[in-house]
């Protein structure tokens, strides 16, 4: 085996689709910034899988992506645990991926629950939507990963590279670490402040039922002001019958870092939502303020940038030696 790594090595992605929300934070960020610590990290922004699906100004996306990068910043990403780098920066992932698509089955990708469901919304579909988990494999094993948190909709893509990178090690000797996903636990899937029963989702078009985290304290207060509850008059947590009530105890257990049995004995019984809601309003105003104080001094500097530069430098180290001894192993150049 032709691995460089010895600690354990961790990666994920985030498409800059979207708005970060009070969600991501407490499903996804919070953990991977657990992870960074156990593992050596990588994280990137997959700005190629964004034109899978087509997009608007150009400029937007650009703008998107610096906003990611300095939220995850401000939220607590460690470049010194982290390798944090764009996916465009790295040409040796493109260059994978040509491969990989030469040794991945066109049955392979038709059977994609996601490629099925997006192009299905679509008139002129691009082939990049159909290799799209081809790329995605580039990125997870060109880096040797051990270890891939996503969220669920996401693991049929990681076992496929799972699949590529055996197939290719058992034609060309052992090339790639076989990846793991991870799928992270249950119990912080914050639901829509609006509709209880969907999950709040960065990319939805009605916005009043989600908390985005560069939302303004006003704005934050009036969406969970207007949090659909019910009208039993008491709290208590049941998902089935009270999903608005449990959703915030939710919310309340996630921020605040209250065992959520602890956050619900608290709250069972309070007959005023008004007094409730003050209380979950007042730990997303703790969490979000220093995360938005962060925010606003990073984005006035250019601190971002040189951990984007650092993060790029280090992937392509590493994606270069891999990919040439990727390329050799197939019988490319003199
Ligand atoms: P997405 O916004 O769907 O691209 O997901 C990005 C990350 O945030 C994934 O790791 C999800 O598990 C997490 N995430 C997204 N929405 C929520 C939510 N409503 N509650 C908890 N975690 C979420
Ligand atoms: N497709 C992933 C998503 O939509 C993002 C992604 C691209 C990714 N490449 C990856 C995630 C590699 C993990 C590993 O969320």
């Amino acid at each position: 085996m032709y691995m460089e790594n010895t600690e354990k090595r961790l990666l994920s992605g985030l498409q800059p689709s979207g708005e970060l929300t009070i969600g991501n934070y407490c499903g996804g960020i919070r953990q991977f910034l657990e992870y960074q610590k156990e593992y050596d990290s990588f994280l990137f922004v997959p700005d190629m899988h964004t034109i899978t699906v087509p997009q608007g100004d150009p400029k937007l996306i650009q703008e998107r992506i610096r906003r990611f990068a300095n939220l995850y910043l401000a939220c607590g990403l460690d470049p010194a645990n982290c390798t944090f780098y764009i996916q465009s920066e790295v040409p040796a992932v493109n260059q994978l991926a040509w491969i990989l698509e030469c040794h991945t089955y066109m049955g392979e990708l038709s059977r994609m629950t996601q490629f099925k469901a997006k192009s299905e919304k679509q008139t002129n579909v691009g082939c990049g939507l159909f290799t799209y988990p081809v790329l995605m494999a580039a990125d997870i094993i060109l880096y040797d990963s051990n270890v891939v948190p996503v969220g669920a909709d996401q693991k049929q893509h990681v076992e496929l590279a799972r699949d590529i990178a055996e197939r290719m090690n058992h034609k060309y000797g052992d090339l790639f670490v076989v990846p793991e996903p991870i799928i992270p636990k249950v119990g912080a899937k914050i639901k829509d402040l609006q509709d209880p029963t969907k999950k709040m989702s960065k990319s939805a078009e009605d916005t009043s039922g989600i908390i985005f985290l560069l939302d303004n304290e006003a704005t934050i207060k009036k969406k969970i002001n207007r949090a659909v509850t019910d009208n039993d008059g008491y709290v208590a947590f049941d998902e089935e019958k009270k999903p608005g009530i449990s959703n915030l105890i939710t919310l309340y257990s996630a921020l605040s870092g209250t065992p959520l049995q602890q956050a619900i004995d608290r709250f069972t019984g309070w007959e005023r939502y008004g007094d409730f809601k003050k209380e979950v309003l007042e730990v997303i105003y703790e969490t979000l303020r220093p995360v938005q104080a962060e925010y606003e001094r990073l984005s006035k500097s250019d601190y971002v940038d040189e951990v984007l530069d650092r993060g790029r430098d280090r992937a392509n180290e590493i994606a270069n030696r891999k990919y040439d001894l990727v390329r050799r192993a197939v019988g490319f150049g003199r």
